[in-house]
């Protein structure tokens, strides 16, 4: 039967006889007259704290078994609480043991464990009060972001896992296949003696997709507005605080958008979505300022309140030059930025988010529009503190002879990509988008220091368990 959460019992209009709660014990302690226990199901950060005294019932037997990580139900009243900082707690009249808990062995004690240890039992760091926090500001994120595109006419669109195109041209790519790859010699083999993958499930070869741009290029050719969210793979052997080789992208694509457009629909999603987390998870958040990031809530204020300062690639290099002794990697016109400046310009100089425009043409995406300069192209990364990028977007190349020099350039074939160079025939618009890493939104949101740590089962280099 669904009960009421525990979330639901704190709000209660009133006290209520009859109540009952399950979820898992966090503490118990024991007076010489009564018990306590910390009772949490997850709904929310706060525990309901059940009481257990002899004139409601005898316990004894049951009571030893309420150890931390044990799951119960436990009925009786609720009255209003004579503890401070919260307003009810539950009298316990009955309770039921549904799985016990050996407190030895439990991996998850009320002593502050590190983050690299709990990595290693993700499956129950649900449990504690920061990954719960986590996962429940994770999931009121997502339905901010959707909020946001619904309400301002976006389509949620669903662009391919399984792609035979490459966006980024990175050759960063997991191959997706259905041949048995442990039968090296009963594989399909071409008269050169190459994988025949035309022999494979699919047809030929392909992909985990590293972005669903290409296609939702098509569908904002079609439908003006759209948007994908979902999950996008990069096997790139970056072991760094913020890559994974799985991770969640956001990515709009708007006809008739150019790039100023872009960005300020970057600037405004982004202070949109991390408004309606500060209005929705007050309690959650407040756990990340207490003990995470004691600057949290003023970060949050600078990314939400403060105009993005737009800067020109070409300014930046003339800003961060002088400072290339503190660089690990020298800067000069030409060189793609490492995270180092990045954040040099986001933190140390302007104080607050930047976005970087107008990248030399060798350094951005082949699909980016080429400048009239013949040098840059209508690139942009939205740099955010302590993260660097947290957005990579253009306006798209929607010349075709212009598209298919830069192809030429980048070692693409066009005949790969002919459907993507067709949308330059039939109707070519000039149109632009971005991609935006769900789980550095989360890091920024959240004070969480460690891409690793704000998702459930991160996927990074050499870590595939669970
Ligand atoms: O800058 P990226 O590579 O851009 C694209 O994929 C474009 N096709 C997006 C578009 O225009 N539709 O990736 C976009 C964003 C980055 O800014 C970053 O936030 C995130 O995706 N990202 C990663 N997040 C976690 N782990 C990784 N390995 C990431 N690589 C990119
Ligand atoms: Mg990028």
């Amino acid at each position: 039967m669904a009960l009421p959460t525990i979330r639901e019992l704190l709000n209660s209009p009133g006290p209520k006889a009859g109540a009952v709660a399950r979820g898992w014990i966090k503490t118990r302690r024991d007076s010489k007259v009564m018990s306590f226990a910390e009772l949490n199901d997850g709904s929310c950060r706060e525990s309901l704290q059940a009481v257990f005294c002899r004139e409601n019932g005898d316990f004894s037997a049951i009571l030893p078994s309420l150890v931390s990580g044990a799951a119960v139900e436990i009925q009786g009243d609720l009255v209003a609480s004579p503890a401070a900082g919260q307003k009810y707690e539950l009298r316990a009249r009955q309770v039921k043991l549904y799985g016990g808990c050996d407190p030895e062995k439990y991996p998850i004690q009320k002593k502050k464990a590190s983050d690299e240890f709990l990595r290693t039992v993700a499956h129950l760091r649900p449990r504690t009060n920061k990954y719960a926090a986590m996962l429940r500001i994770r999931a009121e994120l997502a339905y901010a972001v959707h909020t946001y595109f619904r309400d301002n006419g976006f389509f949620y669109v669903h662009t391919p896992i399984l792609t035979a195109s490459d966006c980024e041209g990175a050759g960063q790519m997991f191959t997706a296949t259905a041949l048995d790859l442990s039968e090296l010699k009963a594989l399909p083999r071409t008269e050169g003696g190459e994988i025949d993958f035309s022999k494979d499930l699919l047809g030929k070869k392909t992909y985990l997709t590293v972005s669903g741009q290409l296609e939702g290029e098509s569908l904002a050719l079609a439908l003006g507005k759209i948007y994908t969210f979902g999950p996008t793979f990069r096997a790139e052997n970056s072991n760094t605080y913020r890559h994974c080789a799985e991770f969640w992208q956001i990515e709009p694509e708007m006809a008739f958008y150019e790039l100023d457009d872009d960005m300020d629909l970057a600037e405004s999603f982004i202070k949109a979505v991390t408004k309606s987390v500060l209005e929705k998870c007050p309690s959650d958040l407040g756990l990340f300022a207490r003990f995470v990031e004691p600057a949290l809530l003023d970060n949050l204020r600078n990314v939400t309140e403060n105009k993005y300062e737009r800067l020109p690639y070409t300014e930046a290099v003339k800003l961060l030059e002088p400072e290339n002794a503190r660089f690990e990697a020298r800067v000069s016109w030409g060189a793609d930025l490492a995270s180092e400046h990045e954040r040099f310009l986001v933190e140390n100089y302007f104080k607050k988010p930047v976005i970087l425009y107008n990248k030399p043409k060798e350094v951005g995406s082949f699909y980016m529009k080429l400048n009239d300069d013949g040098r840059t192209v209508r690139g942009m990364d939205v740099l955010v503190p302590r993260i660097g990028e947290l957005v990579g977007g253009s306006e798209r190349e929607n010349r075709l002879d212009v598209l298919e020099q830069k192809m030429a350039a980048f070692k693409i074939d066009p005949q790969a990509y002919w459907w993507y160079l067709d949308l330059r025939r039939y109707g070519s618009v000039p149109h632009s988008g971005f991609g935006l890493g769900f789980e550095r939104l989360m890091m920024l949101i959240t004070g969480i220091s460690n891409i690793r740590d704000v998702s459930a089962y991160p996927r990074v280099p050499g870590y595939a368990e669970f």
